[in-house]
């Protein structure tokens, strides 16, 4: 009988450490995994926490997905460390109240773009994806930088380069942070896709990501012609929340520069959609 008590107990005490190791133990790959430094022991106890309350959320929303109540998962990545805030307040760049420069068009030109008028005599496909069509670079990380305004920027002009000329060059989203503030944009602290296209034409270009690399800082501006990578003349504006328009200008068009509100929590651990 001692015996059986001693073992339970024993089973019992490693069970407890096992628990608190696997936490542990998880926090310690996932800073590894990440590159994740903090300045104080405080400061690492409390980003643990918020680690280990976001798996929770993740693991309770998973739940919610196996039961066919959402229709995508998440999953743990390099932002599982941050509050909800902390991360919208960092990657959340798209200023709606941000101002266009008033002083760069001249009279009787148009603050926004060009009206978009819907294709006629087409029959719109269900599905259309530009990727496969090799129209669209891989995914880019905007770091701990509000400047997803220009690799929305970026994005759009790449898909419609190639349409142009058949060839899929990266172009540079940090040439836009350094050189387009005059235009209402404000790099690292948001901006417009707008201002950024009207920067392009009017400078005749934007340089290539190769020449023109990406720093997640707002830093000098080194825009050299001599590295352009493309150019626009100008842009057309889908009417906000006019998704039948959308859907014409995605099937018709090539990718079409967009800002949605990505301050709902799912946003911050996304994986992947069910459909
Ligand atoms: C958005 O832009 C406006 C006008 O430039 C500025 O006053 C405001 O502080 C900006 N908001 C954020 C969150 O950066
Ligand atoms: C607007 O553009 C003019 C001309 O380039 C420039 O001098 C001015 O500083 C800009 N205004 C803002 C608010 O950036």
């Amino acid at each position: 009988m001692k015996c059986t008590a001693a073992l339970l107990m024993l089973v019992a005490a490693a069970s407890a450490v096992s628990f608190f190791d696997l936490v542990k133990e998880e926090w310690n790959a996932f800073k590894l995994e990440h590159n994740k430094q903090y300045d104080s022991e405080v400061e690492d106890k409390f980003r643990m926490k918020i680690f280990a309350e976001n798996k929770h959320k993740v693991a309770k929303h998973n739940a919610r997905f196996a039961r066919g109540l959402t229709t995508f998962t998440l999953k743990p990545n390099k932002y599982s460390d941050m509050l909800h805030h902390e991360f919208v307040h960092l990657m959340n760049g798209f200023n709606r109240t941000a101002k266009h420069n008033k002083s760069l068009y001249s009279k009787g030109q148009k603050l926004r773009g060009a009206k978009f008028v819907s294709p006629a005599n087409v029959q719109l496909p269900e599905h259309v994806d530009w990727r496969q069509k090799g129209a669209v670079t891989d995914v880019k990380d905007q770091g701990k930088c509000g400047s997803c305004w220009s690799f929305s920027t970026t994005g759009a002009l790449e898909g419609q380069h190639f349409r142009q000329s058949g060839f899929l060059v990266s172009l540079s989203e940090q040439n836009l942070i350094d050189c387009s503030g005059a235009y209402g944009n404000n790099g690292c602290n948001g901006g417009l896709m707008d201002n950024a296209f009207k920067y392009i034409k009017d400078n005749g270009g934007i340089d290539t990501e190769k020449t023109y690399p990406y720093e997640a800082v707002d830093d000098k501006c080194r825009y050299n012609p001599k590295n352009t990578g493309a150019d626009d003349v100008g842009f057309v504006d889908i009417p906000q929340g006019n998704e039948q328009k959308l859907k014409e200008a995605l099937a018709t068009i090539g990718p079409v520069s967009v800002a949605i509100d990505a301050s709902q929590e799912s946003f911050q651990m996304a994986a992947t959609t069910g459909s």
